[in-house]
């Protein structure tokens, strides 16, 4: 028998208030439990029987429309308070439309872009049934070797700031009267925090860091979600200097309530509290919970413990029942915000069809996204490719449907992927050759057909398609060795002894170690794993129909052994000199990576020059710098500007970000941009998180990457 009636808006609190004072405590330990459906076997009579019986709020990984339908009917029918159900999914890069992994979506340096794949990626996810995406991850991401790097927007804190607030209004927009429109998703901030710190980039291992590192690199992403609105945040699986994250009262109290003043819902990770006993930290079940209760961790996502062992604990009076009250108000708000309580089928078959017919309008934004993520990294003069070149195009994955997905895809189909092999053979360009065997014979007998060999010798260019696969990067894809193949590495060898005319498209996940590539691609074109539009937005790249504009968000190392490899390091005592002993260095390699933060090439060329600072009041100030294309093509280009404080109460790393703008300038155009700098430029915080401004001497520098030339740095003094 129904009790409930719509409701929103100002009503929320007297309304959750009311519904709470209706419920029994088994039917309010089920709304803070989470099942993921993998734990039951995927069956669905199952999932019937736990909504029947009031133990579940919410399911993680249903994702059709009439699945979702069917168990919202049972909830709201079958059950006494006919409490909906939310349904929750990774939706981390497109839903329906497979849009570049985010990684590759943070060198579009483009946060209208980013906003914009997230607002399409909610209402394709939203018509399926959807509520609530886990995304996005906001942790910095400075070792290649985790494979989640492909999750992230790279290893600069205030990139991930900007990007992770473009995903969060992008899913949730605006909400009207507490509100979420229906094309919209809840939006949830992780993994909170600090997991990408994991030694040795293994995914899962220990954390062990300072709070003043803490403070500025890991927790400033979270505060901007935060002041965004986001409405849920997930922790993390790691341990936290001794505490498992999920357990972290420090963390989770201390920081993310009191600090950052969060009042959204926490999720733990998946079967992430179960985890906290093999941490070694919780004694049974029953500790856990009680400690993560005691952290005001709201939903125990898939582990199961809350459902099995909260009741007796209350019975018992370990954990009060009012605790348990504030998780479930949060969990309930939620709901309220989505007004399921007004429709709990805020989607259904018909409106899923709609959605699905507006996919294909929607590639036109994933080509557009993936064009703007692919970065150039080396060109020797052979692209863009002429209307006159014979090119080939070959390699391990010029046809490779599933590499294009990537981690996290969720109704993309491989099917619908645009491979740089279908996309050349769409084009019927008589000069154009397509060498799909060519990889597979090779790697047989380490031999070429002989008409491939003619072939070869023939033609101006060749276009090798070489990477890693899609499963090679993601949760769980830590690697130790990043470096091309072998197979794919001998590929282009031999390919170059026929013909040196070498341009490599490579795909994959993470930063990759290319030094042993680089003497064969003359050409370097940085494609990541682009979604479903990524041999059309690649072949435009390379035919120049779209001049690269893409600037790397993380650093590539030259050798594993650098790792954790980032432009914004601290200086040392001794800072570094390639050939001088005892300064920071390696005795066998130089610290330089190959490729630094914030660099992309273009087929023109800009130019940065004429810097001017104009003071205009105390701690104030503009400057000024032009920038102009000087080749004949038009371009866009990214302009960084970075800071560097010469001492401080804490030392502060050699440069950081904090601002760029991204221009477009038509050929020889020039433009003079202006940035405003104050104070707030310049805040930090210490290790309790609160916000400092040291007075005294910095650097301002701005350049077309983190390497900036001598003319474009200017000192200027705050004051207190
Ligand atoms: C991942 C989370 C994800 C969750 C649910 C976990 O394994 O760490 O990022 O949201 O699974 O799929």
């Amino acid at each position: 028998m129904k009790v409930l009636k719509a409701t929103s808006g100002i009503f929320e609190d007297s309304f959750i208030k009311s519904l709470l004072s209706k419920m029994t405590i088994e039917e309010k330990i089920g709304q803070v439990n989470q099942v993921g459906t993998s734990i039951y076997g995927g069956k669905e009579e199952h999932y019937e029987k736990l909504v029947r019986n009031g133990s579940v709020g919410s399911f993680l990984s249903i994702k059709e429309i009439e699945k979702a339908n069917k168990l919202q009917k049972v909830a709201v029918e079958e059950t006494r308070l006919g409490i909906p159900l939310l349904f929750a999914e990774d939706v981390v890069h497109g839903f329906l439309t497979t849009f570049p992994i985010p990684l590759a979506e943070s060198c579009t340096w483009n946060s209208e872009l980013i906003r914009k794949t997230a607002e399409i990626a909610a209402e394709e996810a939203a018509a399926a049934g959807i509520h609530w995406t886990f995304a996005p991850m906001v942790d910095v991401s400075r070792d290649a070797r985790w494979g989640r790097v492909a999750e992230s927007f790279g290893e600069d804190t205030f990139l991930t700031e900007e990007f992770g607030a473009a995903k969060v209004t992008g899913f949730q927009g605006n909400l009207c009267n507490g509100q979420l429109d229906r094309n919209r998703l809840i939006a949830c901030g992780k993994h909170f925090a600090a997991y990408s710190e994991a030694e040795a980039g293994r995914d899962y291992n220990t954390v062990d860091l300072s709070s003043y590192k803490l403070a500025n690199v890991y927790l400033p992403p979270f505060k901007r979600l935060i002041d965004e609105g986001v409405l849920t945040i997930m922790s993390s699986f790691s341990l936290l200097n001794g505490i498992p994250a999920t357990t972290n009262k420090k963390l989770l109290i201390d920081i993310l309530r009191e600090k950052l003043s969060f009042s959204g819902l926490l999720i733990s990770d998946w079967n992430a509290l179960q985890e906290t006993i093999t941490h070694g930290f919780s004694k049974d079940y029953e500790d856990a919970v009680k400690k993560a209760i005691d952290c005001q961790l709201d939903v125990d996502m898939s582990s199961l413990l809350y459902l099995n062992t909260l009741k007796e604990l209350i019975h018992r009076q370990v954990i009060n029942e009012s605790s348990l009250d504030k998780a479930v108000y949060r969990l309930l708000s939620l709901k309220v915000k989505l007004g399921l309580f007004e429709n709990p089928y805020r989607s259904s078959p018909e409106h899923y069809a709609t959605i699905i017919n507006k996919s294909k309008e929607y590639r036109e934004t994933a080509r557009q996204v993936a064009e703007e993520s692919i970065v150039l990294l080396k060109n020797e003069e052979l692209l863009p490719l002429k209307n006159t070149d014979k090119v080939g195009f070959t390699g391990k994955y010029l046809n490779d449907h599933n590499s294009m997905l990537d981690t996290w895809a969720c109704k993309g189909s491989a099917q619908e992927i645009i491979t740089v092999a279908q996309a050349v053979s769409e084009k019927k360009n008589k000069q154009y050759f397509i060498l799909e065997d060519a990889y597979n014979d090779f790697k047989k007998d380490r031999s070429f057909k002989k008409e491939t060999i003619n072939l070869i010798s023939k033609l101006d260019k060749i276009v090798v398609v070489l990477g890693e696969k899609a499963t090679d990067s993601g949760e769980a894809k830590s690697k130790a060795i990043l470096g091309i193949e072998q197979d794919q590495l001998e590929f282009t060898k031999a390919i170059s002894t026929v013909n040196p005319n070498i341009i490599v498209a490579l795909m994959n996940g993470r930063p990759m170690i290319v030094s042993t590539l680089l003497p064969y691609a003359k050409s370097l074109v940085e494609t990541w794993h682009l979604g479903c539009e990524a041999g059309s937005a690649i072949l435009n790249i390379l035919e120049g129909k779209i001049n690269p504009s893409g600037k790397l968000t993380m650093t590539f190392p030259r050798h594993e052994g650098q790792l954790p490899i980032y432009y914004n390091h601290h200086h040392t005592g001794r800072p570094y000199q390639l050939e001088k002993f005892n300064t920071t260095r390696y005795i066998d390699i130089s610290n330089e990576p190959e490729f630094q933060f914030g660099f992309g090439l273009s087929y023109t060329n800009f130019s940065i020059d004429n810097m001017q600072v104009s003071k205009l009041k105390k701690n104030s100030w503009q400057v000024s710098i032009d920038v102009a294309n000087l080749g004949d093509r038009d371009g866009q280009e990214v302009v960084q500007l970075y800071i560097g404080a010469k001492f401080g109460t804490y030392a502060r790393p050699v440069k950081e970000l904090r601002d760029y703008r991204k221009i477009k300038l038509v050929a020889k155009e020039k433009k003079t941009l202006c940035f405003q700098i104050d104070r707030d430029t310049f805040a930090y915080y210490d290790e309790l998180f609160n916000k400092l401004v040291d007075a005294g001497e910095y650097l301002i520098m701005i350049g077309n990457s983190s390497q900036i030339e001598q003319k474009n740095m200017t000192r200027i003094e705050v004051e207190e």
